[in-house]
C-alpha cells in the first residue's frame, strides 16, 4: 500500500469529482420531478424528489470530508451526462444508467485508490454509497418498467394502492382515476408494497 498526503491525493479529486456528480444528479433528479409533475404522475415526481435529497446528502458527505481543503480550488476534469428529454420514461432510464455507472464502476474505483492511498475511512464512504447508488438504479429500473409497460397503475391482480397525497388505501387492480377521498388523480396512486419494502 502506497501512502500518499491527502493534499496531494487522487481521493482528494475523486471527493470533489464525487461532489459535483451529486450535485448534479440532485438537480437533475429535482428537474426530472418538475416534468412528472407537468405530466400529473405524482408518483414519479415522488420517486425522483425521494432519491433527489438522498443525492443530496450523499453530496454532504462528501464535501465535509474536504474540510481540510477550506479556503482551496480543487481542479478536476469529469464527464457529466446531459439527460433533456420530453418524455418521463426516458428520464427514468437515463436515472437508472447513471446510477449504475456510479454504483457498479464510479465509486467502486474511487473506493479502491483511496484505500491504496492510505485512506481507510474515505473507502468505506465511498463503498457504502455505491450499494446507495446500486439501490437507486433498482428503484428507477422498477418505475421504468412500468412505465414502459403502460402499468404504473395497473396490477396483475387486485393489490393495494395508497394515494400519496391523502394516504387513503384502495385494493383494486387499477388504481382509481380519482382518489375517493381527497379527489386527486390517479397518478398519486402507489403501490402499497412499494412503501412498505422502499420507502417509496
Ligand atoms: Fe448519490
Ligand atoms: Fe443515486
Amino acid at each position: 500500500m502506497m501512502s500518499v498526503e491527502f493534499a496531494q491525493s487522487k481521493t482528494k479529486e475523486n471527493l470533489m469529482r464525487a461532489f459535483a456528480g451529486e450535485s448534479q444528479a440532485r438537480n437533475r433528479y429535482t428537474f426530472a420531478a418538475g416534468l412528472a409533475r407537468t405530466k400529473g404522475l405524482a408518483v414519479v415526481e415522488r420517486v425522483f424528489l425521494f432519491t433527489a435529497d438522498q443525492e443530496r446528502a450523499h453530496g454532504k458527505i462528501y464535501y465535509d470530508l474536504l474540510a481540510q481543503c477550506s479556503g482551496e480550488n480543487i481542479r478536476v476534469d469529469g464527464a457529466y451526462p446531459v439527460d433533456l428529454y420530453s418524455g418521463i420514461l426516458e428520464h427514468l432510464k437515463a436515472a437508472r444508467h447513471n446510477e449504475l455507472e456510479e454504483g457498479e464502476k464510479v465509486y467502486p474505483a474511487f473506493a479502491d485508490m483511496a484505500r491504496e492511498e492510505g485512506f481507510p475511512e474515505v473507502s468505506k464512504f465511498f463503498s457504502d454509497i455505491a450499494a446507495v447508488e446500486r439501490v437507486h438504479s433498482e428503484r428507477f429500473s422498477r418505475f421504468a418498467e412500468l412505465v414502459e409497460q403502460d402499468r404504473l397503475f395497473v396490477s396483475e391482480g387486485e393489490t393495494r394502492w395508497m394515494c400519496l397525497n391523502c394516504g387513503h388505501i384502495v385494493n383494486a387492480a387499477i388504481a382509481p382515476a380519482l382518489c375517493p377521498v381527497c379527489k386527486h388523480g390517479q397518478g398519486f396512486f402507489i403501490r402499497m408494497k412499494f412503501i412498505e419494502q422502499t420507502g417509496l
